[in-house]
């Protein structure tokens, strides 16, 4: 059975796809802030009959990160997928964003997914394993947009891991891509978004489909890009957007 790392897996996407990709036969590991259960995801029906491993991982923590890598290996001895989902996000003008806030959200959302990748990286490489890592970016790494500078700039960064990353590995065997969601509401996002509800009648308009994308939606983009079906896929970009990206 294969076996996929999920980071940020408690919630949202990140939920969404582990159960995604449980019901289409992997093994999960769950990865999630120290302190955040994953509980629910674990014992969730569609997980039935598949390994669903809690494991502790803090994307700040250099150490956190090797620890996790290692206890998925230790676990399984295999880990043919990584997801790199988690995040934090930031709303807030330029010109008011603070050096700490800057350091704190790409601690999370850009380096700690590159370190993240390069430790499944060089896993596989050592143990000569195929790979594939899918990224969570969004179409606010693509796209300009006030209030979201410091968000939209680790998620143009994840893009560009993707491509960089893409292309160092290929010959290895190891694939880099990623999914650029449009806004999905998520329990985070539905819960900002529905204080201001003519921001997201404004979202919403913008969408060409008139509807946003659900978690459920990014999952199979996810699972699609992870999986076999994607053998010549590499350093893609695939907005799931409801046509956004096409305007
Ligand atoms: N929801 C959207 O509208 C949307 C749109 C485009 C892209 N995305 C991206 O999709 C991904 C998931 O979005 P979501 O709305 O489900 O997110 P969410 O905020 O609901 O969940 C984020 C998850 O990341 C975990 N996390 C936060 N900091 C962490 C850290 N330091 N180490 C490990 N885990 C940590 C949280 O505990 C949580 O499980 C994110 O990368 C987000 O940027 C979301």
């Amino acid at each position: 059975m294969p076996v996929a790392i999920v980071t940020g897996a408690s919630t949202g996407i990140g939920r969404a796809t582990a159960l995604d990709l449980a019901r289409h036969g992997y093994n999960i590991a769950l990865c999630d802030l120290p302190g955040v259960s994953v509980a629910e995801v674990a014992n969730h029906p569609d997980a039935a009959g598949r390994r669903m491993l809690p494991v502790e991982l803090d994307l700040r923590e250099e150490a956190s990160i090797h620890a996790c890598v290692a206890t998925v290996a230790e676990a399984f001895g295999a880990m043919d997928v990584l997801v790199n989902n988690a995040a934090t996000t930031l709303r807030r003008l330029a010109t008011e964003v603070t050096w700490a806030e800057w350091d704190g959200l790409m601690s999370v959302n850009l380096k700690g997914h590159y370190f993240m990748s390069t430790a499944y990286g060089r896993w596989c490489i050592a143990n000569g394993k195929p790979g594939s890592i899918v990224s969570t970016a969004s179409t606010h790494g693509l796209t300009g947009l006030p209030m979201q500078s410091v968000y939209g700039i680790a998620k143009g960064g994840i893009i560009q891991m993707t491509r960089m990353l893409a292309v160092e590995w290929a010959r290895q065997g190891i694939r880099v891509n990623a999914v650029a969601p449009a806004t999905v509401l998520t329990p985070s996002r539905h819960a900002s978004l529905t204080a201001e509800p003519a921001r997201l009648e404004m979202m919403l308009n913008r969408l060409p489909q008139g509807r946003f994308p659900t978690a459920e939606d990014i999952a199979a983009a996810i699972r699609y890009l992870a999986g076999p079906e994607a053998a010549a896929v590499t350093g893609h970009i695939l907005p799931v957007d409801g046509g956004l990206m096409a305007v």
